[in-house]
């Protein structure tokens, strides 16, 4: 049986642009709009055209360019801002509008000053004017993770009578564990009458670093989109890291959901948005991260070096990586310091490396972590 289609919506360049620090210009934005549509990436949310007119022009001039993906534009629930999205929307091949309102009672009350009720026809207001210009229009219950239940059920009946074709339910303060958003999801399903109309869309925020499994949780219960960022990079601790719920989706065949993206490219875009965003990767973020391929004990190199799959489960070619590698350092056993000898042209016998290990030993206490370089010198003071 093949696999169930699971939609990839990059926000890096709205959620992820909006960090202090990770502005891009046009011509930035433009460039990787076009890496993320190559990597398979089926909607990119490009910004939110009202806020400033360099944003406009960026979804302007991405919307000329990208032909595959769907350009999306967001918008809040205001007339002058769907507006904005559609002029900035004007070329794009394939368009999307994604506009929406909050949800729970914390921002109905402390930010919107509102009710309920009020807050629900503002909601169906916006989706029914934006279906004068849009076949797609996605609407987003802000705040839906701590949103009341049957006020969100509610809403997103009333959304999709309106037009709405897809739901975001955002997890905007990442406030979820796993089990409580893998219930908010089902529930939904379950109790929406007019649910099979639409798609239901993920959004999480990382702030208890819980964004992924809150997002692989939504789409094990229904969801059918997620929506994320290359690097994970966005408003406080960040959004959903893109590449993290592919690779997972990839290594557990059993849950038989496909997002399409071509994984061997994650790599290279991961490092240029880091480049552009001078965002700096931490080292142990999980698929991108310098040390997510790097092996340095002693134990885990023996048992690498054996057999690929005992300390991995992802292969490194598959997110574009050339090979994992093996830090040498003073936890490194004697199976790591004679492989990378051996692949420098170096031969000893089995009594020699005994001896190249004690002066390697020395040598790493010392310098840390030891590259080919050391590995020349001690091979030197050694013959
Ligand atoms: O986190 C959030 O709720 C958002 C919405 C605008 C979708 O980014
Ligand atoms: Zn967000």
């Amino acid at each position: 049986m093949g696999k169930e289609k699971v939609y990839v919506f990059d926000t890096t360049l709205r959620d992820g642009e909006q960090v202090p620090g990770c502005q891009l210009n046009t011509k930035e934005k433009v460039e990787i709009a076009l890496d993320l549509e190559s990597l398979g990436v089926d909607i990119i949310e490009a910004g939110f055209p009202i806020s400033s007119p360099g944003d406009f022009n960026s979804v302007n001039e991405i919307s000329k360019v990208v032909k595959k993906s769907i350009i999306c534009a967001l918008s809040r629930a205001v007339i002058s801002d769907i507006d904005m999205a559609n002029l900035a929307l004007k070329n794009a091949k394939r368009k999307r509008i994604h506009t929406g309102i909050g949800a729970s009672d914390i921002h109905i009350k402390n930010k919107f000053n509102s009710t309920r009720e009020k807050i629900l026809e503002q909601a169906i207001a916006a989706v029914k004017y934006s279906s004068k210009f849009f076949n797609d229009i996605e609407f987003y219950a802000e705040d839906a993770g701590r949103a009341d239940e049957d006020f969100l059920c509610k809403m997103v009946e009333e959304v999709i009578k309106a037009g709405a074709t897809v739901i975001n339910i955002p997890d905007t303060t990442g406030y979820n564990l796993p089990e409580i958003f893998a219930k908010k999801i089902k529930y939904l399903m379950d109790n929406v009458p007019n649910i099979d109309k639409a798609i239901l869309s993920v959004h999480c925020h990382n702030d208890l670093g819980l964004a992924t499994a809150n997002t692989i949780a939504g789409l094990q219960n229904g969801a059918r989109q997620f929506e994320a960022t290359i690097n994970g990079i966005g408003e406080r601790a960040g959004n959903t890291s893109l590449e993290e719920v592919v690779m997972a989706l990839r290594a557990h065949p059993d849950l038989n959901l496909d997002t399409g993206i071509k994984s061997k490219k994650i790599t290279p875009i991961s490092k240029k948005v880091s480049r552009m965003m001078n965002m700096p990767i931490q080292r142990n973020k999980a698929i991108v991260g310098a040390n997510a391929f790097a092996h340095s004990s002693g134990i885990h190199q023996d048992g690498f070096l054996k057999h690929r799959e005992n300390y991995e489960i992802i292969n490194p070619e598959d997110v574009g990586l050339k090979a994992s590698s093996i830090d040498l350092t003073a936890r490194s056993g004697r199976a790591a310091l004679k492989h990378r000898l051996q692949l420098l042209g170096f031969s000893f016998s089995k009594v020699e490396l005994e001896t190249i290990y004690i002066k390697f030993i020395e040598m790493a206490d010392e310098k840390k972590l030891l590259h080919d370089e050391d590995l020349y010198k001690l091979m030197k003071k050694y013959s």
